[in-house]
C-alpha cells in the first residue's frame, strides 16, 4: 500500500445510473431523495460539504461545513467574521460541493447566500451542547492567534463565569442559506462516461434540466 503512486489511484464507479428522465422535475426534491439515501447507506459525515466562497475581484477559497437544514436553500452556521463571513459579506455568490463516496455520487449546488434572521440563528444555536456554545463565544474563528492555550483559557473563564446559565448566542455567530440557482446531480459510471444531469432556474422560477457531457 506504501508503493501506491498517485498516479494509479483509480475507481471504475459502477453502483447506480441516472437519467434525465428518472429525476425529480424539482431538483431541491431531487436533493432529498439522494440525501435520504445517503443516510440509509450509513455514509460518514453525509451532511460535510465544500463551501466556496471568493473576493470581490474573484480569489476563490474552500472549506468543509455541516449543511444543517434544506427548505428552499441549503443552511450551514458559522463565525459571521470568520473568512468565509467576510467573503460572504463583500460577494454573496457561493458553491456547495457534496461528494459522498458510498454512493458514487457528487452534488454540485451555486447561488447567492442570505444570512439566517436572528430568530432562526437562535433556533439552533439553543439546540447546541454547552461546549459548543462556549465555543462559538471563545473562538475569533479564522484569526492568527499565537498559542492555542489562548482560546482554551477565554472558553474555560468562559465556562466559569456563565456557570449553568443560559448562554445567549453572540452576534458575530449564525446561519446562511444558500438559494440555488444551478444544481447537478452526478452519478459515477464505468469508463468514465459518468452521468450528469443539470439543473437551471429560469427568470419565471421554473427549473430547466438537461444532460451534461462527462
Ligand atoms: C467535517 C468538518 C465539518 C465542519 N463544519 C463546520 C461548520 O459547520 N461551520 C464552520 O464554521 N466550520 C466548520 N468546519 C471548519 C471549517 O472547515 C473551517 O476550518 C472554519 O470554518 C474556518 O474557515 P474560514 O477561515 O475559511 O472561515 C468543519 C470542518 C470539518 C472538517
Amino acid at each position: 500500500m506504501k508503493d501506491r503512486r498517485i498516479q494509479d489511484i483509480r475507481i471504475d464507479y459502477a453502483k447506480a445510473s441516472l437519467s434525465e428522465h428518472e429525476v425529480h422535475a424539482d431538483p431541491m426534491a431531487q436533493f432529498n431523495r439522494w440525501f435520504d439515501e445517503v443516510l440509509n447507506a450509513e455514509a460518514l459525515e453525509p451532511n460535510a460539504m465544500t463551501l466556496s466562497t471568493a473576493t470581490p475581484d474573484g480569489r476563490p477559497s474552500g472549506r468543509i461545513v455541516l449543511l444543517k437544514g434544506v427548505d428552499h436553500g441549503f443552511l450551514f452556521y458559522t463565525n459571521y467574521l470568520s473568512r468565509k463571513g467576510q467573503e460572504l459579506a463583500t460577494n454573496p455568490f457561493a458553491a456547495l460541493t457534496f461528494f459522498w463516496p458510498e454512493l458514487e455520487r457528487q452534488v454540485r449546488i451555486e447561488g447567492q447566500m442570505e444570512k439566517l434572521t436572528d430568530s432562526e440563528s437562535d433556533t439552533y444555536f439553543n439546540s447546541r451542547p454547552l461546549a459548543s456554545k462556549i465555543g462559538a463565544h471563545a473562538s475569533p474563528q479564522s484569526q492568527r492567534v499565537a498559542k492555542k492555550e489562548i482560546v482554551q483559557n477565554i472558553a474555560e473563564q468562559l465556562i466559569k463565569r456563565i456557570g449553568g446559565l443560559h448562554v445567549p448566542r453572540p452576534g458575530h455567530w449564525g446561519g446562511f442559506r444558500l438559494l440555488p440557482t444551478h444544481l447537478e446531480f452526478w452519478q459515477g459510471r464505468p469508463s468514465r462516461l459518468h452521468d450528469r444531469i443539470g439543473y437551471d432556474k429560469l427568470p419565471n422560477n421554473e427549473w430547466e434540466r438537461y444532460r451534461l457531457a462527462p
